[in-house]
């Protein structure tokens, strides 16, 4: 096991009529937030309406700003820094998913960066200070109601990259699973799809004797792949919601991957897929990694084989590895297909035309300094393409 710290603040108040506590658990904190959400969904669902009521109720007076959309953008992001800014806003608050708790990040940071908030994501630049941000949880997946981390799209540049630091950690994040019922059985898989990788990026690893955390990572996993199929039955199914929610949050509030390297190849190869074309994080995620496990697992083949049995329930015999692994991988992708997620690139209306250039962006070569991603199995862009060219 590797050395490690962990520091994982964010309180996590969950269960059933916990939206209507928000502006209770915010008021210690702040007198003036910026209400920060995305395309509407939250005022179709009346969730705007009691986050609303709760903040009045509370005296805790508000300016919002909605708008945020999926691989959201900078441009919402300098209109935010600036009417925080003006306004005096003391915390923010985002109701929505990872898009919008993303952006309220890169607002809560601007706030205190004098020059553009994108040169911290270019330079990775270290912070000093953030607003605090709480947050109201509508679609599990991303898991930055617990992670460091905003990942954000320049429009103009075409560029989208994450940013992770300690102080971005969410103060409060409420999440009720009712709350999940209205999505759409598109964005459950996606979001099934996201939080499965944020544990394969900890768990696909060479470092040994780790067997507490792969335990953790195996158990998450397989109470993803029992509850996510029930909601395609029945997405309002609150028992069902609850292991997901929960299982999302566990997934990338940075438990699982301590004292392991990590990989995040497959989350570097879907950034340039979303930035190219904006697809949706989870269902890019969902065709590039079996191709990646494709392609990778020659250089570990315990580490699959592991996979296949303690995760996937494969019980073939082990004298042929090979056949263990591949089993596991095909059931991977059965799973993905009960879900419903695409299964090639050119499900996503992505042809091969620009394969070449996005792998060359992914490993930085197309600028002219490359650097190899992923842990398992280092990869150089001509080995990002060979993985897009499987999943094509
Ligand atoms: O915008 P609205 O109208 O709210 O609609 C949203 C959006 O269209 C809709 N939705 C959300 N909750 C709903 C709902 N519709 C009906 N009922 C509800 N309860 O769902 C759509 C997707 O929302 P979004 O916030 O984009 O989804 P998600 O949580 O998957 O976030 C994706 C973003 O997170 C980033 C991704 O790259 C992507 O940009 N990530 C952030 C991470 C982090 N900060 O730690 C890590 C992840 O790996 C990921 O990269
Ligand atoms: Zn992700």
């Amino acid at each position: 096991m590797l050395n490690f710290d962990l520091y994982m603040p964010a309180r996590i108040v969950f269960g059933r009529d916990t939206q209507h506590k928000i502006g209770e658990l915010i008021k210690p904190h702040a007198k003036k937030v910026l209400l920060h959400y995305g395309g509407g969904s939250i005022k179709r669902t009346g969730l705007y309406d009691q986050v609303v009521k709760s903040l009045k109720d509370n005296d805790v007076s508000f300016v919002e700003l909605g708008g945020v959309v999926p691989n959201p953008r900078l441009s919402l992001v300098h209109e935010g820094i600036a009417l925080c800014k003006q306004e005096g806003v003391e915390l923010i608050l985002a109701v929505g998913g990872g898009s919008t708790i993303d952006s309220a990040k890169a607002i809560a940071m601007g706030v205190y960066y004098d020059g553009d908030v994108w040169d911290i994501y270019d330079q990775g630049l270290d912070i000093k200070k953030a607003l605090p941000v709480a947050i109201v949880l509508t679609i599990p997946a991303a898991g930055s109601e617990s992670s460091g981390d905003t990942v954000i799209s320049n429009e103009e540049t075409g560029r989208k990259y994450g940013y992770g630091h300690p102080l971005l950690r969410p103060l409060i994040s409420v999440m009720n699973p009712e709350l999940f019922f209205t999505l759409p059985k598109n964005q459950i898989a996606n979001g099934v799809a996201d939080m499965m990788s944020h544990i394969f990026e900890r768990y696909f690893t060479n470092t040994a004797n780790v067997d507490l955390t792969d335990a953790l990572c195996e158990a998450t996993l397989r109470a993803i792949i029992a509850n996510a199929p029930r909601l395609m039955e029945n997405p309002k199914d609150y028992d069902a919601w609850a292991e997901i929610g929960f299982a999302g949050t566990v997934a990338h509030n940075g438990l699982l991957g301590m004292g392991r390297a990590q990989d995040w190849a497959c989350h570097g190869m879907e950034h340039e897929l979303s930035a190219a074309y904006d697809v949706a994080h989870g269902a890019g995620l969902a065709v590039l990694t079996p191709a990646w496990m494709k392609y990778v697992w020659q250089d570990n083949p315990d580490m699959f084989a592991q996979f296949a049995v303690n995760v996937m329930g494969v019980a073939k015999g082990l004298r042929n590895k090979e056949a263990l692994v591949r089993e596991g991988i095909a059931r991977l992708v059965s799973f993905y297909r009960v879900m419903g997620l695409p299964q090639t690139l050119s499900e996503l209306g992505i042809d091969e035309s620009r394969h070449e250039e996005m792998a060359r962006k992914c490993t930085g070569d197309y600028f002219g300094q490359e650097e190899k991603i992923g842990g398992l199995k280092k990869l150089g862009w001509q080995d990002v393409l060979k993985i897009y060219q499987i999943a094509k």
